[in-house]
């Protein structure tokens, strides 16, 4: 039985991307592992430092999020990153012998720079990002992080840094954790992009039944699809993939042939989408339910989170001082 860490920045509401990449995989490993489920709140920090005043909110919403998809406190320890200050002296000592090279080359670093408009990135924590997200799987003794591909290259300095701990001191107190790799979900957005937050093509766990209508309502169909009469192209069709992951086999059977032999239009095929997907949200939307009228439940969930991942993070700083002769 391995150990598993994972974490997921808190920048707002989680969505179907969400669902069908990281936390269905995160259900399957928690019934073969110890996990640790990490809100990193301080990594959002790094991105969100200007305009931190939700950050709290977001981060409680986000283990809200994961609890209603099934993620269990009593198998999995679910923790916030910034209450267990050991992630932060951790990441400090690992970033004495992190080279500055290794950051500057990462990719995802140059990529962030480049890609990321309105916010000033040039930071010395941004530099860091990668040694805070060492310390976070090392704290626990981690081999196994499930991740997505823009995460590979994070997790590949997470290694080296192992590598060098143990040539320096000698000790090999650290596994070289594995990347366990999360196939990107195959879901679009509504206007057919890459599911996101920032394009505002999501939709949400948290989302409503009627906000999931209207969402679906405004998704775009087969282009070539352009009065009822025209045959339609499932293939083409991002409403039709949605079929494909949500709805039971006779179902999307039932919307190929509405669409090929144009005998529904797009607006009814949509209609049933809509109310299908709502339906298949529900019990998330009820679970939600529970923890937000019971704020008591859910800071006892993290109550008992953060001493289980407490216990373990102060003893192998422990580890790490002594080695480092700064206790005896
Ligand atoms: N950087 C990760 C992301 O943006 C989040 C993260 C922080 C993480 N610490 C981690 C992921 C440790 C895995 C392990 O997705
Ligand atoms: Fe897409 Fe349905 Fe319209 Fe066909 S009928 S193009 S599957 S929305």
């Amino acid at each position: 039985m391995g150990r598993v860490l994972s974490g997921m920045r808190p920048t707002g509401p989680l969505h179907l991307g969400h669902l069908l990449g990281a936390l269905d995989n995160w259900k399957a490993l928690q019934e073969a592992h110890e996990c640790f489920f990490m809100v990193a709140d301080l990594h959002a920090l790094m991105g969100e430092y200007e305009n931190p005043a939700q950050l709290r909110s977001f981060s409680r919403q986000m283990v809200i999020d994961w609890l209603a998809c099934g993620i269990d406190p009593k198998q999995s320890t679910l923790f916030i990153q910034s209450e267990i200050p050991e992630h932060a002296e951790l990441a400090l000592i690992l970033g004495m012998l992190t080279p500055l090279g290794w950051l500057e080359r990462n990719p995802t670093y140059k990529d962030q720079l480049r890609e990321i408009e309105g916010r000033d990135l040039t930071t010395y924590a941004f530099l860091g990002y990668p040694v805070l997200q060492a310390a976070d799987i090392l704290l626990y003794k981690a081999d196994r992080v499930p991740v997505g591909e823009d995460q590979l290259a994070h997790l590949e300095l997470t290694r080296e840094i192992v590598r060098r701990f143990k040539f320096l001191y000698k000790k090999d107190i650290f596994p070289e954790p594995e990347a366990l790799l999360t196939k990107s979900s195959r879901i679009l957005g509504t206007d057919r992009r890459k599911m996101s937050k920032s394009y505002g093509n999501a939709i949400n766990l948290s989302d409503d039944e009627e906000t999931i209508r209207k969402k679906v309502q405004s998704m775009i169909t087969d282009p070539r699809r352009l009065k009822v009469s025209d045959p339609g192209h499932p293939a083409d069709c991002n409403v039709f993939s949605y079929y494909g992951l949500f709805a039971e086999a006779a179902k999307a059977a039932e919307a190929r042939d509405w669409c090929e032999n144009a005998k529904k239009g797009c607006t009814d095929c949509k209609r049933e989408l809509g109310g299908l997907l709502a339906e298949k949200l529900r019990p998330i939307r009820e679970k939600r339910k529970i923890y937000e009228n019971d704020e008591k439940l859910l800071e006892s969930i993290l109550a008992e989170g953060q001493a289980r991942a407490s216990a373990v993070a102060r003893r192998t700083l422990q580890e790490v001082k002594k080695l480092l002769h700064l206790i005896p």
